[in-house]
């Protein structure tokens, strides 16, 4: 198999007596988790490089800024998010009064630690802001997201949310 997972066809392109032409159907690399990794407009890619967490950090201390006190916020998952977190936890620490309602289960443990207190979202009548990641973003600020595994979470804690607030490092930007 080549880069892409694809099995090549041979150097006629033709098929072997009959059988389906070799490199059909193709195979894409499958992730550990079991979910395939596919664009349909380019076919397999890899993931963008993920920014060190450090790098991160501006991007959740710009988004704790847009939190009013009292409120309640969508708590997204993967790096992005969890910056966030972190910094929505020097915010909770230093005074803020907030509830947060995760989107997985990592970062519910992550709000735990960090002291942030947690609330179901059937116990609320509304999230007021939802914060999360996102994998692809295009200049009309299209995007695609969900290569973490938590997206049916995110969705339905976006969908409740006011306001949707994207956390996107430049590493996400594409051009279509
Ligand atoms: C989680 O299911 C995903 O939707 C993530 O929010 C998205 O993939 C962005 O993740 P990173 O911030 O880790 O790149």
């Amino acid at each position: 198999p080549d880069q892409a997972g694809l099995t090549p066809a041979g150097p006629d392109g033709s098929n072997d007596g009959g059988h389906p032409p070799r490199g059909w159907p193709p195979s894409f690399p499958v992730r550990r988790g079991g979910f395939r990794r596919y664009n349909t407009r380019t076919g397999p890619f890899p993931p963008p490089t993920p920014p060190p967490m450090s790098d991160l950090r501006p991007l959740g201390e710009r988004a704790v800024r847009e939190i009013a006190p009292g409120t309640v916020v969508g708590l997204g998952t993967g790096k992005a998010a969890t910056a966030f977190i972190h910094a929505l936890g020097e915010r909770v620490r230093a005074g803020l009064s907030v509830r947060g309602v995760p989107t997985s289960d990592a970062s519910a443990a992550l709000a735990r630690d960090l002291g942030i207190p947690l609330v179901d979202l059937a116990d609320v009548d509304a999230i007021d802001v939802d914060f999360d990641g996102a994998d692809e973003v295009e200049p009309g600020c299209d995007l695609i997201k969900g290569y973490g595994g938590a997206m049916v979470r995110e969705k339905i804690v976006a969908a409740a949310a006011k306001r949707f607030v994207v956390l996107v490092g430049d590493e996400k930007l594409v051009p279509v």
